[in-house]
């Protein structure tokens, strides 16, 4: 059978929210109990989590994708923010994905990373207006109907809090370990904390936490600014929780400006001391997870 290009009116399907035919072997909304699953294909599966909104997860999800391809491994992205999908801004990619002969989606490409997201289906503008069960069913056929055609390390980008995607996903996939992100602020702290327990409450390894944004060094005066309060906010959390620290992303304007014009740090400026606290966090997840 060809591949085909997707169809959006699909959407409008309530039994099948992406649309896609199932074959045989695709897994259906179990009842009772849900059984864990391994994403096919994929060696290792990351997720980049935090119940705080707005601190840096999509960038740096995006950015450790981005290291570990530029390190030699096969690697991918899964948005599963289905609400507010931001890798395909990130990623500077759009279009329907096609499907495969057995139907699955085909990832689509950028920097040498495989990315999937509700972004490509729905268009950049349009909002997903759903209730809860079409959503989760659209995070299934996500989460298991994408032909990811082998990787070694595939990241989930999560949406922000402690619901329904963190729980199915927990639930329904063997995750290698989840990393936390925060800023050193308390109010972010305290969700950040609300995620590390329901990490360990799902049994899910938590490889460590990212402190995002905590220092603002001026580029004129050149003076440092904690602007999101101590310093230290995360590491103390880190050390409170028994979790590892595994490192810190400055908050630098040109983050903030690679991210929106679709090349990530990593890959715009991969020679920069910001580019390479990425990969230094990089570099110590894929030896946690035992990929180096
Ligand atoms: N270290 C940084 N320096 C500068 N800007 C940053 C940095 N990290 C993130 N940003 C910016 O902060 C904003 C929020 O980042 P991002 O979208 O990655 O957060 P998020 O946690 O994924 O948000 P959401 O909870 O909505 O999914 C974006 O505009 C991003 O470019
Ligand atoms: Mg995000």
């Amino acid at each position: 059978m060809k591949p085909r290009l997707f169809s959006t009116l699909r959407f409008l399907q309530h039994e099948n929210p992406l649309g896609l035919p199932r074959a045989g072997s695709i897994p259906r909304m179990q009842r009772g109990l849900p059984q864990r699953r391994r994403i096919k294909d994929v060696k290792k599966v990351i997720a980049v989590s935090s119940a705080k909104g707005g601190v840096g997860k999509s960038t740096i999800a995006v950015n450790l994708a981005l290291a570990f391809a530029r390190r030699g491994l096969q690697s991918g992205i899964l948005d599963t923010d289905i609400f507010g999908p931001s890798i395909p801004t990130l990623l500077d990619l759009s279009g329907e994905p096609r499907l495969s002969p057995n139907n699955q989606l085909l990832p689509l490409s950028n920097y040498g990373v495989k990315s999937m997201s509700m972004g490509y289906l729905v268009g950049e503008t349009a909002p997903v207006v759903w209730r809860g069960l079409m959503v989760m069913k659209a995070l299934q056929q996500l989460l298991h109907d994408v032909d990811w055609g082998g990787l070694d390390v595939l990241v989930l980008d999560l949406p922000p809090g402690t619901g329904d995607t963190q729980l199915t996903i927990t639930q329904q996939i063997f995750l290698d370990g989840v990393v936390i992100v925060s800023t050193p602020q308390d109010i972010a702290l305290k969700d950040a904390v609300k995620g590390i327990n329901m990490f360990k409450k799902t049994g899910t390894p938590i490889l460590g936490m990212v402190q995002n944004m905590s220092l603002f060094t001026c580029p004129h005066c050149r003076n440092s600014t904690h602007i999101f309060g101590s310093h230290s906010g995360v590491i103390h959390a880190c050390e409170e929780h028994g979790v590892q620290f595994l490192g810190d992303v400055p908050l630098h304007a040109s983050i903030c400006d690679d991210a929106d014009r679709g090349k990530p740090t990593v890959v715009a400026e991969p020679e920069s001391d910001r580019a390479k606290n990425f990969t230094k966090i990089a570099e110590e997840i894929a030896r946690k997870v035992g990929l180096l």
